[in-house]
């Protein structure tokens, strides 16, 4: 199952708030850096550690440290930015890949306009970023990318999924995980995740 409800309590509250209709964009974008703390939090909780010596206060002691890993965090414009601070807090040396993706409201299909990729992506875990998972036709477009250029670990983080978008992204890349705070119940007819959040985008933006 590649897309995994985080059922922590914090996570939980914190999307609760997310939902309130006139949430303001100030306290719409600190629970979103919350709870995407939260969940590179979770999806890093398998990376493999090993010991190092450090000269400590007590003499030489033996701490652990995060073996090799090198991420890269990839947001998917626009909504995508509203998880990196978050994200940063939590791997602070993480470089940032873009990705820009806009769905066309008619087809609801994503058209691709931008990509920045760091160097060395086959080396990498990416951690993708975006606040709804609806059809799942941006994340599999990015997930497509990042697979064609090399990288071997790639996983993902979304506050709100639909159930529709989850089987989407499991039928194209079941070897991808997905950390979301929420598996909602459906998609309207525009594509909004219902309850959902409304558009995370203008939100996160100020845009509405
Ligand atoms: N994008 C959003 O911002 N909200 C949705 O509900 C679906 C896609």
């Amino acid at each position: 199952m590649p897309v995994i409800e985080v059922q922590h309590p914090l996570v939980k509250h914190k999307i609760g708030l997310l939902r309130e209709a006139d949430i303001s964009t100030k306290k719409f974008r600190e629970l979103t850096s919350e709870v995407a703390r939260l969940l590179a939090y979770e999806a890093t909780a398998d990376f493999p550690l090993e010991k190092v010596t450090l000269e400590c206060w007590s003499g030489p002691t033996a701490v652990d440290r995060i073996k090799g890993k090198k991420v890269t965090v990839v947001p998917v414009l626009r909504a995508g930015i509203g998880m990196l601070d978050g994200v940063l807090d939590m791997i602070p040396n993480a470089k940032i890949s873009v990705v820009g993706l806009s769905r066309n409201h008619d087809t609801l299909q994503p058209e691709h306009y931008f990509e920045n990729f760091v160097g060395d992506l086959g080396a990498r875990t990416a951690l993708i970023i975006d606040p709804m998972l609806a059809t799942a036709g941006s994340m599999n477009a990015t997930i497509d990318l990042l697979k064609r250029k090399g990288c071997q670990d790639i996983r993902a983080l979304v506050l709100v999924a639909a159930p529709e978008g989850v089987k989407a992204l499991d039928t194209a890349h079941p070897d991808v995980r997905c950390w979301t705070a929420a598996i909602d119940s459906h998609l309207n007819e525009q594509g909004y995740i219902i309850p959902g959040l409304g558009d995370a985008g203008d939100k996160i933006f100020g845009t509405k």
